[in-house]
């Protein structure tokens, strides 16, 4: 498959990319067409440092990363997505867009501020063409641990989507994360519940002087 990260020079767009290039072409988008093009070469430098198969990482623009892939990771904080998916749509077709993405803010501790949507996943699809499948999933994944290859990461990813091929090619995705383990978490309308769940675990990590939670059901 095709995949493209929005936000691929980002925190957690590259653990995608590492985990992701042995099977698939990865795009890594940024505004910036020279970010993403370093960005692309240190991991693809990474994976060869390893010894580890790489399909092709290349590095380009938003505009030119998604208008032929299948899969579009947004990967980009909450606060941007909405007017950047808004300058994109005439690039979007019918590709299965994934957001991971949190809206939340920090007072003492942090707070899930959705819109009035009800969730980031609901919003994003609002802005989207209808033809695109927008699926939720790895809000509570750390972008830390992601990266690092040698780690198995032992958690649940619940995925949320109104679209079922499109939500069973994200759990597929998920499968070849060794040992993260993909649950159906029913329509995109769920998505609040799993969203919301990520600054819960920043603040419990925070409570209790751990990092990087993650889920599991157990
Ligand atoms: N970090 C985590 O552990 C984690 C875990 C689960 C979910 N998430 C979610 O994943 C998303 C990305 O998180 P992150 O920590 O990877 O974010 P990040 O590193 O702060 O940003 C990712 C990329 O977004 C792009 N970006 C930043 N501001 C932008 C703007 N105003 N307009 C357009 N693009 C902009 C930048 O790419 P360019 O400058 O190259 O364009 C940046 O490299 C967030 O929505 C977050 O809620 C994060």
């Amino acid at each position: 498959m095709k995949i493209a990260i929005l936000g691929g020079t980002g925190s957690i767009g590259e653990g995608f990319a590492l985990r992701w290039a042995s099977k698939h072409d990865i795009s890594i988008c940024s505004r910036e067409v020279d970010r993403a093009v370093k960005s692309a070469g240190e991991y693809s430098g990474e994976l060869q440092e390893k010894g580890l198969f790489c399909c092709g990482i290349t590095g380009c623009t938003n505009e030119e990363g998604i208008r032929d892939v299948d899969v579009v990771i947004l990967s980009v904080p909450y606060g941007s997505v909405i007017n950047l998916l808004r300058n994109l749509r005439d690039c979007f077709r019918d590709q299965i867009v994934i957001s991971l993405v949190v809206p939340m803010k920090k007072n003492t501790w942090f707070e899930y501020t959705p819109p009035e949507q009800g969730s980031a996943a609901l919003e994003i699809k609002e802005v989207l063409p209808e033809t695109v499948k927008v699926v939720s999933a790895y809000h509570n994944i750390s972008a830390k641990k992601l990266a690092k290859l040698e780690l198995t990461l032992d958690y649940d990813v619940v995925v949320c989507g109104d679209d079922e091929d499109a939500k069973r090619t994200v759990m597929d995705l998920t499968h070849e994360i060794k040992n993260l383990r993909p649950l159906d978490g029913g329509g995109l309308d769920s998505s609040c519940m799993i969203e919301s769940l990520t600054p819960f675990l920043i603040n419990l990590a925070i409570r209790n002087g751990l990092s990087d939670l993650g889920i599991k059901f157990i």
